[in-house]
């Protein structure tokens, strides 16, 4: 008896595009990654680790849990981890989502809630932010039902890069005992953070990147600051290994080295400023951010995104595309803090294709 495939798998989700393979000369600013190469002390860590991948890694990861939790000045079983926050975010909607659960997503907002949402059979609840991309609490939370299980807030927002007000996190968590996952991948750059509220809301899980303030995105490793209740639950459902012993050995090397992340991020924030000073020279608007990216308007040329995405595509110049994504209109991109001579040479050309 003939099956196919299709009738035997879960409901179908659109495939996932390949990235394009990129030469050595691309200027890569499409992806809010760390412009350089992570401290000398997590390569070193890493290549002494290398000889010892014959073996598994720790269970339940207590060395690095340990290493997170002294950084963060919090206990170990207030701490889980896994491959990068986009694994988090999925393990987190695991434990709570059954089908036609609901996840509230304050939008524009970072794609992954969406999709891994839906994934897993959730409904995905979209409410408009304010006109300056902050949360607008009273519709949020009229917007509650039975069925919500989860709010996520990115914090600051990708692609946004508004950090929100703290008032409206605080009002969220006072008014609702769902889950509020608020994502502080960006937190290195920003230094704002709500975790020191866990303690008060065992409804509030902080999510966190070692990607974007560290430079480990290849590597991928985040982690969580929760009640140890909810890091107990989330540990039934993680994978035994949760995350490899390089990421490890990385991990525990990169939250020693403090001292490079500072001075690394101290220049991107520099090139940052300069960055969005320059491309509002040349007439674009460019909005306030609190992190390592910039969302831009490129309504003044009457020019659409796409448009002038491609056209930098062509030169090997990659930015990422908003245009029309749920929340912006057709002239939204996102562009990061490359290097200084990334930076400017992403200038040059842009200048070139000012209208
Ligand atoms: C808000 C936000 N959360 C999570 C992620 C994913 O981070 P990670 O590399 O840790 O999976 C990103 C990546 O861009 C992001 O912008």
């Amino acid at each position: 008896m003939e099956k196919s495939i299709r009738s035997i798998v879960r409901e179908q989700l659109p495939p996932k595009q390949a990235g394009s393979i990129r030469s050595d000369r691309a200027i890569r600013l499409d992806k809010g990654e760390f412009p350089y190469p992570p401290s000398p002390q997590v390569i070193s860590a890493i290549q002494a680790a290398a000889s010892g991948i014959n073996r598994y890694p720790e269970v339940l990861t207590n060395t690095l849990r340990q290493a997170i939790a002294d950084y963060n000045q919090v206990d170990l079983d207030q701490i889980f981890v896994g491959n990068g926050s986009d694994d988090l975010i999925e393990l987190v909607l695991k434990i709570c989502i059954e089908p036609g659960d609901e996840v509230i997503l304050p939008v524009p907002t970072f794609f992954v809630y969406g999709a891994a949402s839906q994934m897993l059979g959730g409904v995905t609840i979209s409410i408009p932010r304010q006109a300056d991309f902050e949360l607008d609490v009273a519709a949020i939370l009229a917007a509650i039902t039975s069925r919500t299980k989860l709010i996520f807030i990115a914090n600051p927002n990708n692609p946004t890069a508004n950090l929100v007000d703290r008032a409206a996190l605080i009002e969220l968590l006072d008014q609702t005992d769902c889950l509020i996952v608020v994502d502080e991948c960006y937190f290195e750059i920003c230094q704002t953070t709500i975790a020191a509220e866990i303690e008060k809301y065992p409804n509030l899980i902080v999510l966190r990147s070692l990607s974007k303030g560290f430079g480990l995105a290849g590597l991928r490793l985040g982690y969580g600051i929760t009640s140890p209740q909810m890091v107990d639950y989330l540990y039934r459902i993680a994978q035994i290994f949760p995350v490899n012993q390089l990421a490890i050995a990385a991990g525990i090397a990169a939250l020693t080295d403090l001292d490079y992340v500072e001075t690394k991020l101290a220049e991107i924030k520099k090139e940052r400023q300069q960055l969005a000073e320059s491309m509002q020279a040349l007439g674009l608007k460019v909005y306030r951010s609190d992190t390592n990216f910039l969302l831009v308007s490129c309504a003044a040329w009457n020019m659409t995104s796409s448009v002038l995405v491609s056209q930098l595509a062509q030169q090997e110049i990659f930015v990422a595309d908003f245009g029309g994504k749920p929340g912006l209109d057709d002239y939204h991109l996102r562009v990061a803090t490359g290097t200084p001579a990334e930076n400017q040479a992403f200038l040059v050309t842009l200048q070139a294709l000012k209208p």
